[in-house]
């Protein structure tokens, strides 16, 4: 799909495409009584029985259409429902701008123009605008590149977003914001859908390298020799049971001063995860192919930042393995050096994100960062807790929660703030080696996952976890514009507001 801004005269925007459509919206002011309000007027007389009788009701997400209506030089008109106005928020036109699209698609349209001049004056904001944007490329996008037959796909829909203040800069930058972040967000779910087989340690860190040569991100790879080097014992003992060699992947943004602390993402890279030696059941383990979506989505996170380019400094690192049950797998029991010296028991091999991401940590520590923050599909624990609707996030630090929940806020994503204390760092001790990757209390199997990170994590340095096992993958159909199945890309819009409160 393509997609413009543009301010003039629909008569005069048309290009040669037959097949346009014209979206209006609908809503309603009162919520007792639910009278559907169509803000066109000239439309609203001719659609006045409809509004009557409430064929058309302004509920949310409703769309009625109208075949050959021919208004304002378009074939046909759709009209779209936002549902009571006092509940309306950016959130809304991102799902609203879902059942645009779907509609648009259906009816094999070529042009679509998208009214806000139709809205009342307090919703055209930018925050509106850029979530209409985002909603319509997020819903755009599909993974079919692997079918020898592709789908036949509607031929490519021009979408143009009519707003008379196109051309003032707020309203310019909205709509460059919401094209960034959703590019990036599909370009994340493109890593995660990936197959395993195609989506190999040294894939993810090749797409990375090539990702950032569009933007100014210096991009660089460590390869097993290296990482061997780097004393990077957890990454080395995860990737021993597989043939693919592993990558420690290091992407650099420098939007501010060099002497301004950076802000330092870490993504789990499991590009596929049987469990090593503890083997998981059969029972959907091909969906372990998402186990690198925490990578995936700081890879994007990244490039997004570099893109908008943010007055920040920005640190991404995905440390990539396999995690597979070969001759040379780490076995129950075996223990292994991290980084910083710390030893760790392996009594479950299945628990191999947490080892991974330890070297990670450390490394970003070193950094000297503003604050750490963290992204990894780490435990089936969290889907138990939380499902697929809210990521949970850890966190000590009281400053950088407020933060969390702001850029979250912002950003149209749920977060759920979850315990971290030191009796689930009592629960991680080990019996022959400093820390055992599994826990020995029951359950709190997320919390006590976030505990083995702490470990690697310097006093004084805020840090964040956040666990999306529950949301980066399968987010079902609750969100219009995330696939049911698939990877979702979930926090990257999230980080880059964070990456963005650190510009002052
Ligand atoms: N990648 C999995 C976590 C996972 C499982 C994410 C299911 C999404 C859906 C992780 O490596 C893992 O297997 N964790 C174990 C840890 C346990 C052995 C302590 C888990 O959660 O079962
Ligand atoms: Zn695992
Ligand atoms: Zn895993």
């Amino acid at each position: 799909m393509t997609i413009d801004l543009i301010s003039q005269d629909l008569e005069s925007a048309i290009s040669s495409k037959s097949n346009t459509v014209l979206v209006l919206f609908s809503s309603f002011t009162d919520d007792k009584d639910k009278t559907p309000v169509l803000h066109n007027k000239s439309v609203a007389k001719q659609l006045e029985t409809n509004l009557e009788e409430k064929s058309i009701s302004g509920k949310t997400g409703e769309t009625v259409l109208f075949r050959e209506f021919a208004h304002a030089s378009c074939r046909h008109l759709l009209v779209v429902g936002l549902g009571s106005l006092k509940e309306l928020t950016h959130e809304s036109f991102r799902q609203v701008a879902a059942s645009i699209y779907d509609s648009v698609k259906q009816l094999k349209a070529d042009e679509a123009f998208i009214d806000l001049e139709s809205l009342a004056a307090k919703q055209k904001s930018e925050a509106n605008l850029q979530a209409m944007v985002e909603g319509l490329i997020l819903t755009s996008y599909e993974f079919n590149e692997l079918k020898s037959k592709k789908d036949k796909k509607p031929s490519d829909v021009l979408f143009h977003i009519v707003l008379k203040e196109a051309k003032t800069a707020v309203y310019k930058a909205a709509f460059s914001e919401g094209l960034a972040l959703a590019d990036a967000v599909n370009f994340a779910r493109y890593l995660g859908d990936m197959p395993g087989n195609l989506m190999t340690p040294d894939i993810l860190a090749k797409k990375a390298v090539a990702g950032a040569k569009e933007v100014k991100v210096k991009a660089t790879v460590w390869d097993k020799a290296r990482i061997k080097k780097e004393r990077m014992g957890g990454l080395l003992g995860v990737s021993m049971g597989s043939d693919q060699e592993p990558r420690f992947i290091v992407l650099e943004y420098n939007g501010a001063a060099k002497s301004k602390k950076p802000v330092v993402f870490v993504g789990k890279g499991l590009t596929f995860d049987c469990g090593g030696i503890s083997i998981k059941p059969s029972a959907a383990m091909e969906e372990m192919k998402y186990d690198m979506c925490g990578g995936a989505n700081v890879i994007a996170t990244v490039l997004a930042v570099a893109k908008l380019n943010l007055k920040v400094n920005v640190i991404g690192l995905v440390p990539a393995t396999e995690n597979l049950a070969g001759p040379s797998a780490t076995k129950p029991g075996d223990i292994h050096t991290a980084r910083n010296g710390k030893t760790f028991e392996v009594n479950n091999t299945d628990a191999e994100g947490r080892l991974i991401l330890s070297d990670a940590l450390v490394y970003a520590c070193e950094q000297k960062p503003e604050i750490i923050i963290d992204a990894a599909t780490l435990t089936g624990a969290m889907v138990i807790a939380l499902g697929n609707t809210h990521t949970g996030y850890f966190t000590r630090n009281e400053k950088l929660k407020k933060t969390i929940e702001e850029a979250a806020k912002a950003s149209g994503e749920w977060v759920w703030n979850m315990p971290l204390t030191d009796f689930h760092v009592q629960d991680m001790k080990g019996t022959y080696a400093d820390l055992s990757n599994i826990s020995s209390g029951k359950g709190a199997g997320s919390a006590t996952a976030a505990a083995f990170l702490e470990q690697f994590v310097e006093e004084g340095i805020p840090w964040a976890h956040f666990d999306i096992a529950g949301t980066g993958w399968s987010v079902g159909n609750r969100l219009k514009y995330c696939p049911k199945k698939g990877a979702s890309g979930a926090m990257i819009r999230t980080f880059v507001e964070i990456a963005r409160s650190f510009e002052r």
